[in-house]
């Protein structure tokens, strides 16, 4: 337990460290010293609207709260180019992670990289690969940080449009492009928040039964879903942007999987969409007119640990594939607890992990 504790010193020390190296980095670096690369660099100019707003829209909607107005004011559009991007995909990539953060979520992605997505022997010789989504947000932080960290680990996916809950569902239609380019080969993808614990070798075991080229969209699957009509909710939606009784069966936007063949039959579905602002809605709705049923798997904790169980206890995860809500902190402990070799369980529902560390 010390050890571990040790550990977890350390690691917040290596933070630091690279805090300072990165400081240090940038008042070393000679002015136009790269020039391949100063576009990185530079602070993001004047945003070029190359899509004008639907002023239609923007006066019928003027009763909505002013989220929903934006939303349906741009929902048109839907190109938007790559700012930062990572190499593709190789040849043999088992499961890209693709993980939905945000420009100021610096911690997390760290602590995502240093346990649960680094690659190695955690995934049981399988290729992984990760990728973080990210649009744009505010001055902080500075677009130096982006572009050193997209540089130094290769994993940042950023497009040009603003940052925003509504938005979510131009990263679904982006992804999507991106491997169909970047990534066609993944025999799976994981979609995520950056707030996820994700028991990699348990989401692996899992996947050894599927076939890739099968229709398969697992996760924490809600159904009879009612569109939640109060104005003062961040997932209110007014019976002009969705009618209908319920929502169709999706699985929670915190964390699911999908099959290569289940990606590519999505691709045409989401292309051919209208958007809607909740994106694991968004993709039930697609799901739906594709004639995919997601699959539940109470492995899938999106909505968190419920009490009377405890969040940070280890043997919980051996039965888990991923769970959803936890600080870096959180996700840093766990990772220690969960690599103890030396953990016993008195039930332990799984295999012990191999090849950890
Ligand atoms: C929208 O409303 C504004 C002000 O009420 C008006 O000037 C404009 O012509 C309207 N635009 C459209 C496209 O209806
Ligand atoms: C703008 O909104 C109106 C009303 O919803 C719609 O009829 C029209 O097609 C939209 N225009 C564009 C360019 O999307
Ligand atoms: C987006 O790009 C597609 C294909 O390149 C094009 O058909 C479509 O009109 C574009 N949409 C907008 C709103 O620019
Ligand atoms: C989504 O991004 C676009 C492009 O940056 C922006 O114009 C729009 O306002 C954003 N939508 C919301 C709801 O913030």
């Amino acid at each position: 337990m010390f050890r571990r504790l040790g550990w977890l010193v350390l690691y917040s020390l290596a933070v630091l460290l690279l805090s300072c190296l990165l400081f240090l980095k940038k008042e070393a670096k000679p002015m136009g010293g790269n020039v391949g690369r100063q576009a990185f660099w530079a602070p993001p100019g004047p945003r070029r609207s190359q899509c004008p707003p639907n002023r239609t829209v923007a006066n019928v909607s003027l009763s909505l709260p002013s989220r929903h107005r934006l939303f349906l004011t741009y929902r048109h559009c839907r190109n938007f180019s790559i700012l930062l991007e990572p190499s593709g995909c190789a040849e043999d990539t088992f499961l890209l992670l693709a993980i939905k953060s945000q420009p100021g979520h610096v911690e997390r992605r760290a602590a995502i990289r240093s346990t649960w997505g680094r690659a190695g022997g955690w995934a049981r010789g399988r290729q992984l690969k990760l990728v973080f989504l990210l649009g744009v947000a505010g001055p902080a932080p500075p677009a130096q940080l982006l572009a050193y960290e997209s540089q130094e680990f290769d994993d940042i996916l950023q497009w040009d449009f603003a940052e925003d809950f509504f938005n979510l569902t131009l990263k679904e239609l982006h992804l999507h492009r991106w491997v169909a380019v970047a990534c066609p080969q993944a025999h799976f993808v994981l979609k995520g928040d950056d707030d996820v614990f994700v028991h990699v070798p348990n989401v692996l075991e899992f996947l050894d039964g599927w076939d890739p080229g099968h229709d398969l969209l697992v996760g924490d699957v809600i159904r009879q879903a009612l569109p939640n009509r109060n104005t003062k909710v961040k997932y209110f939606i007014p019976p002009s942007m969705y009618r209908a009784r319920h929502y169709p069966p999706y699985a929670g936007g915190g964390g699911y999987v999908m099959s290569r063949a289940t990606v590519q039959h999505l691709r045409e579905a989401v292309e051919e969409a209208e958007l809607f602002p909740i994106d694991d809605v968004f993709v039930g709705m697609c799901l739906r007119k594709l004639g995919v049923s997601p699959v539940h798997h109470a492995g899938f904790k999106t909505f968190g640990i419920r009490r009377p169980l405890d969040p940070l206890d280890p043997c919980l995860y051996r039965g888990l594939l991923l769970v959803h809500r936890l600080s870096p902190l959180e996700m840093w402990t766990m990772w220690a607890l969960v690599t103890d070799e030396g953990l016993k369980c008195a039930a332990a529902p799984l295999p012990q992990l191999r090849g950890v560390g």
